[in-house]
């Protein structure tokens, strides 16, 4: 909406969510904007196809905005909180992909434990998986809050007030594994920085370190100017910049 105020009328502005709620939400609250403005649905890492032959003179400028939306998280349909009871699935765009409870029920302990340690960053991997994998031998895993109990049943709990929830980095783990967050955003960057115009920006607002670092890497290797600003709030959110020369 901000982007828009400043470039409409006269600019076009292309704004890209692979969650088709998202799209029909933004549709709606920005159709005063009239065609300088076009939402389409898919993902970051497919800018080429969704793009076409289009806007081929460039962008000015790009923005990921990553991560997941309140609106995603609020929705207690979806399993991305395990404060809310909720099927696991866990996917932005529920038209594709294995959804969180087929990682849970159907892959490996060491794919899991694999996926708690890089994703999450997670100390007690190797007992969450095995925890989860003697679990699904009596049933099924099927919601967030079943899955947060038997987390909390094996990491011991931080007696800091600051201390997060023991299932938070297996939620944030998961996500991004149903997601593929990170080779997306690894193939979206370059294909993104081939649409800029000369001297056009191409920012990235990251919420963990793992996709801040992968930002950052591209930017140092191919930005004539990269900046990073970083945030710490609520949630950690990170963003950086670069100029393409
Ligand atoms: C932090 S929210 C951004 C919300 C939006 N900027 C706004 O102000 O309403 C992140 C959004 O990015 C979408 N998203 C995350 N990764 C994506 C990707 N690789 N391709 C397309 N959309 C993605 C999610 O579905 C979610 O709606």
């Amino acid at each position: 909406m901000a982007i828009a105020n400043i470039v409409c009328p006269g600019g076009t502005v292309v704004g890209i969510d692979r969650d088709p709620n998202a799209i029909e939400i933004a549709k709606k609250s920005l159709s005063r904007f009239g065609d300088c403005i076009t939402c389409l649905h898919g993902n970051f890492a497919e800018l080429d196809r969704l793009l076409g032959r289009q806007y081929a003179e460039g962008f000015d400028g790009i923005l990921m905005d990553l991560g997941f939306s309140s609106m995603q998280i609020d929705d207690a349909n979806r399993g991305f909180s395990f404060l809310r009871e909720s099927a696991l699935d866990m996917r932005m765009d529920r038209s594709s992909g294995a959804s969180a409870e087929i990682l849970v029920n159907e892959f490996s302990e060491e794919e899991l434990g694999r996926i708690f340690r890089e994703y999450g960053e997670e100390r007690w991997w190797k007992r969450i998986a095995r925890a989860i994998t003697e679990k699904r031998k009596q049933h099924k895993i099927m919601t967030t809050t079943e899955l947060a109990a038997i987390v909390e049943k094996v990491v011991p709990y931080g007696k800091s007030r600051r201390a997060i929830h023991p299932a938070t980095r297996i939620f944030q783990a998961l996500r991004i594994a149903v997601n593929n967050e990170l080779s997306n955003l690894e193939i979206a960057l370059p294909v993104a920085f081939e649409r800029l115009k000369k001297g056009g920006r191409l920012i990235v607002i990251s919420y963990h370190s793992l996709e801040d670092r992968i930002a950052k890497k591209f930017f140092v290797k191919n930005a004539k100017a990269a900046y990073v600003l970083q945030i710490f709030h609520f949630v950690y959110a990170a963003g950086s910049r670069c100029l393409k020369s």
